[in-house]
């Protein structure tokens, strides 16, 4: 009798160890796995080749002599059923940190395909797949990578953006806790494709198990990837230092603080060498490129979006979760559909997508397919794809003074517009909110807007005035 139960932070915080504990208690062969991502279903245990979730240990008797109530096969769920997981592919199947189920599942085939074609043919295929960074700008990783290829330099760098800043986001944290040997093979095709023997990993110091597994993995494959190294570094707990140019100040020990751009990191990263810098998802969706071709992951997506997006569904919603998709899917079906609404069960008022700087979009909006342009052409951005659901019950003048109290707080202090100008923004919500002088702070608060959006030295202050200005134009009554 084996039960199949996941090690992840989410599945942990349910209460995974001591259902687990349950199940060995039991006499029952307890195999530790990735997530499948359904987060309202854990802990979520599969037994005798079907699920069961949310489980507690009280459950697992009736379990094991076929009692309880099943789920049937997890791989049959709607939810999964209807996604195209292909960076996602292994979540909730493979023991994180075996080697052995690695290899069993095509594990390694794109580094082996990599060194078999070559550094520029397989800056090639990444080109041809049309992958787009995922940790915000969606910058087509392929140019990235043929600047830092085109480089002349002895020491060149990749590093890996885990930072993972955005509110309602957990894909990074759930490859490099459930899958860190795909991310461990992107770097290392990385590296091999623009000429960089090392490269380093930069976790959240929030992510304490994604810290230790991804340790683990490197210590378990460093033979496979050689004579590419892997360290990671772990941040601070700054949201700036997600920031790329911060991020790199941060690895070498300086403040993180941003850096004016240019020159750009893929000319003049880490310590001053040509450096990639990729978010998680990026590098971890290489491997399958590799392995399946430009072409065959381009099929997927819409227009200038290729490919699959792990989108994550947080906040006020009924079926929370990881969600891999080709993009062009609405964001109606996602919040309705796949979420199933809002866990309260009062209507959806609106939902913010792309973190704490992303725009608020009210459900009028919501057949806006998923896609980085039509996103970009409704004032709103995709970010690293987290959607957070928000009821009827929401005070949208409290959430657009929150991100400018986001930004105050954050604020890497640089710049004029990001550091003052998010502190005069709270001050000028706060009137807008006791009703002094509305119109005219209205006005003001448009103004400093505009100002914050094209004076600030990053996307930290350029981005702020997108939740700000969305909120006083989709919910106007809000703020009078
Ligand atoms: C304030 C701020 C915070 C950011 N936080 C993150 C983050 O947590 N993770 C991430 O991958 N990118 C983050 N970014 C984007 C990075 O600067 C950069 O664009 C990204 O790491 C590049 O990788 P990609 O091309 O694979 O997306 C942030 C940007 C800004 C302005």
């Amino acid at each position: 009798m084996k039960v199949r139960i996941s090690d992840d932070a989410l599945a942990l915080a349910c209460g995974a160890d001591i259902v687990a504990a349950g199940f060995k208690k039991a006499g029952v062969v307890v195999e530790r796995v990735s997530s499948w991502g359904m987060h309202w279903l854990e802990p979520l245990v599969e037994f005798d080749g079907v699920g069961y979730g949310p489980v507690c240990v009280d459950d697992v008797a009736m379990i094991i002599d076929g009692r309880a109530q099943s789920i049937g096969r997890i791989e049959d769920h709607p939810f999964i059923a209807r996604q195209s997981r292909l960076t996602f592919a292994r979540a909730g199947k493979t023991r994180p940190t075996s080697l052995d189920d690695y290899y069993a599942t095509e594990g390694w085939i794109g580094l082996a395909k990599a060194r078999e074609i070559g550094a520029a043919a397989t800056i090639d295929v990444v080109l041809e797949s049309g992958l787009r960074g995922r940790g915000g700008a969606g910058f087509p990783a392929g140019i990235k990578w043929k600047t830092v290829a085109s480089a002349v330099a002895e020491q060149k760098y990749i590093v890996c953006n885990a930072d993972e800043g955005d509110s309602g986001t957990f894909a990074d944290r759930m490859v490099m806790e459930g899958d860190p040997f795909m991310l461990i093979e992107g770097m290392a095709i990385a590296g091999f494709a623009v000429g960089a023997s090392m490269g380093y990993v930069y976790i959240r110091s929030e992510y304490p198990h994604a810290i230790a597994k991804m340790e683990a993995a490197i210590r378990l494959s460093a033979h496979l990837i050689a004579p590419f190294v892997i360290e990671v570094r772990v941040g601070a707990g700054a949201y700036v230092c997600g920031e790329e140019t911060s991020l790199l100040n941060s690895i070498e020990g300086k403040r993180g603080e941003v850096r004016a751009k240019p020159p750009l990191p893929a000319l003049e990263g880490l310590f001053g060498k040509p450096t990639v810098v990729n978010n998680v998802l990026t590098l971890a969706t290489v491997p399958w490129i590799l392995a399946h071709g430009g072409d065959t992951y381009a099929a997927f997506g819409a227009g200038r979006s290729k490919g699959t997006m792990p989108i994550q569904l947080a906040g006020n919603v009924k079926y929370g979760g990881l969600f891999e998709v080709a993009f062009g899917i609405t964001l109606g079906e996602l919040v309705n559909e796949i979420g199933g609404s809002t866990a309260s069960g009062r209507p959806v008022r609106c939902v913010q997508v792309g973190g704490p700087l992303g725009a608020y979009i009210p459900p009028s909006q919501f057949d806006l397919p998923f896609d980085y342009e039509a996103f970009a052409a409704a004032d709103a951005l995709i970010g690293h794809a987290g959607i957070t659901v928000f009821d009827d019950t929401v005070e949208m003048a409290q959430m657009a003074r929150f991100a400018m109290e986001f930004c105050a707080f954050e604020s890497c202090g640089k710049c004029t517009p990001c550091r003052l100008g998010s502190t005069r923004g709270v001050e000028t919500i706060d009137q807008i909110i006791a009703g002094k002088n509305v119109d005219a702070n209205l006005a003001l608060i448009t103004d400093l807007a505009e100002t914050m959006k094209y004076g600030s030295l990053c996307a930290l202050g350029g981005f702020t005035p997108y939740p700000v200005m969305s909120a006083i134009k989709h919910f106007p009554e809000d703020f009078r």
